[in-house]
C-alpha cells in the first residue's frame, strides 16, 4: 500500500482528443502522477446517457483516446487506467446511492438542465438524470482525496460530497468527502476563434501531423479588425495570440505582440513564429501516441490489467458497504 493521497478522474470515450482536451485535463492528469496515486477511467456507461444508439463506436473510441492518454504521458505502471464497465461494482454502488438521494438534488444539477435544453429532449432518460449520481459512485468507490476536474464539473463533486454525507448518516461512516481539484484551464480557441470542439470542426487533434497542424493554423481566424497587412492589430482580440500564450516563450511572444500593434509583421509571420514553438512539443506527443495506436492489443491489455486492479479496490469498498447496510441473514 502506498501512503500517497489518491486522485480519481474520468473521461467519456470520445475518440481522438484535441488540444482543448489536452490542456484542459490530460496534461494536468499527467503531472498529478508525480505526487498522487492516480485512478483514471474511461466513462463508458456515461457515454450511453446521451448516445445509447452509438455504443458500437465505444471500443474504437476507447483505443483512440487511450493512445492519446499514453502519448501524453499517462503511465500504466504508476496510474491505474481502467474502463468503468469492467468494474460493475460502480453500478451496484450507484443503485444503493439512489436509495438515499432525493430527486430534487438531481433535478437541480445545472448540467442536467443544460443537456435537456441543448439537446431538446422531450423525455429525458432516467440514466441522464442519474448521471451525476453514477459519477458520485465512480468517485466514492476509490475514496480519493481529490477529483481533478474543470469548473463545469464542480456541481457534480458537490453532489458527491452530499451523497457521501447522506450515506454516512443513514448507515455508518464509510466515505470520506473528496474535494474538487480545479484545473487551471487556459483559453483554447479553435481555428475559427470559437471554443475548440470536435463537433464544430475547428479542432487541432493530438494525432495531427505537423503538416496537418500547419495547414490548420495558416488560415486560422485572427483579429477581425486587422483586414490588411498595413492595419495594426490587437493581440488581445486574436485567437492566434491565445495559442501564443500557451506555446510561445515571453520574448518572441512580446515581439509578435509589438509587431502586431505596429503593423510591423503580418499575420502569416506571426503564425510562423507560433508554429516554431507549437509543433515540437505536439510532435513528441503524436509520435508516442502513434506507437501505441499501432498496437491496440497492448492498449487492451493495459486496460484489462488496470480494470483488474481497480476492481480489487472496488470489491473492498463494496464489502464495507454491504456490511453496514446489512441486508442478508448471516
Ligand atoms: N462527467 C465527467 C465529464 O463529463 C466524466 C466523469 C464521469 C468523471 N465520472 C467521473 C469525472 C468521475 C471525474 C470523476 O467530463
Ligand atoms: Fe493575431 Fe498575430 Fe495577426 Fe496580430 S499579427 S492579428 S496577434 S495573428
Amino acid at each position: 500500500m502506498t501512503s500517497k493521497q489518491r486522485v480519481l478522474s474520468g473521461m467519456r470515450p470520445t475518440g481522438k482528443l484535441h488540444l482543448g482536451n489536452y490542456l484542459g485535463a490530460l496534461d494536468n492528469w499527467v503531472r498529478l502522477q508525480e505526487e498522487y496515486d492516480c485512478f483514471y477511467f474511461v466513462a463508458s456507461w456515461h457515454a450511453l446517457t446521451t448516445d445509447a444508439e452509438n455504443s458500437g463506436q465505444a471500443p474504437d473510441s476507447t483505443i483512440e483516446m487511450l493512445a492519446d492518454w499514453l502519448g501524453a504521458g499517462l503511465d500504466p505502471q504508476r496510474s491505474t487506467l481502467f474502463i468503468q464497465s469492467l468494474v460493475p461494482e460502480h453500478a451496484e454502488l450507484h443503485l444503493l446511492f439512489s436509495m438515499v438521494t432525493p430527486l430534487g438534488w438531481l433535478e437541480r444539477v445545472p448540467t442536467y438542465k443544460e443537456m435537456v435544453e441543448q439537446l431538446g429532449l422531450e423525455s429525458p432518460s432516467y440514466g441522464l438524470l442519474g448521471y451525476p449520481l453514477l459519477q458520485a459512485a465512480d468517485i466514492l468507490m476509490y475514496k480519493p482525496q481529490w477529483v481533478p476536474v474543470g469548473i463545469d464539473q464542480v456541481p457534480h463533486v458537490e453532489l458527491t460530497r452530499e451523497v457521501a454525507r447522506r450515506f454516512n448518516n443513514t448507515w455508518k461512516p464509510v466515505f470520506p468527502e473528496p474535494g474538487a481539484k480545479l484545473t487551471e484551464i487556459p483559453k483554447v480557441p479553435g481555428t475559427d476563434g470559437r471554443k475548440m470542439s470536435k463537433s464544430l470542426g475547428n479542432a487541432i487533434l493530438l494525432s495531427d501531423t505537423p503538416e496537418e497542424i500547419t495547414a490548420k493554423v495558416k488560415p486560422m481566424m485572427t483579429d477581425p479588425a486587422r483586414k490588411r497587412r498595413s492595419d495594426p492589430g490587437t493581440p488581445g482580440l486574436c485567437p492566434v495570440f491565445d495559442l501564443h500564450k500557451i506555446f510561445t516563450p515571453d520574448a518572441p511572444r512580446d515581439a509578435c505582440a509589438t509587431g502586431c500593434r505596429t503593423a510591423g509583421i503580418g499575420c502569416l509571420d506571426c503564425k510562423a513564429v507560433l508554429l516554431t514553438h507549437m509543433l515540437p512539443p505536439l510532435a513528441g506527443i503524436r509520435e508516442r501516441r502513434e506507437r501505441f495506436a499501432a498496437k491496440p492489443r497492448e492498449i487492451v491489455e493495459i486496460l484489462h490489467e488496470g480494470s483488474r486492479r481497480a476492481r480489487e479496490f472496488a470489491k473492498k469498498t463494496m464489502d464495507e458497504v454491504r456490511a453496514v447496510i446489512n441486508l442478508e441473514p448471516k
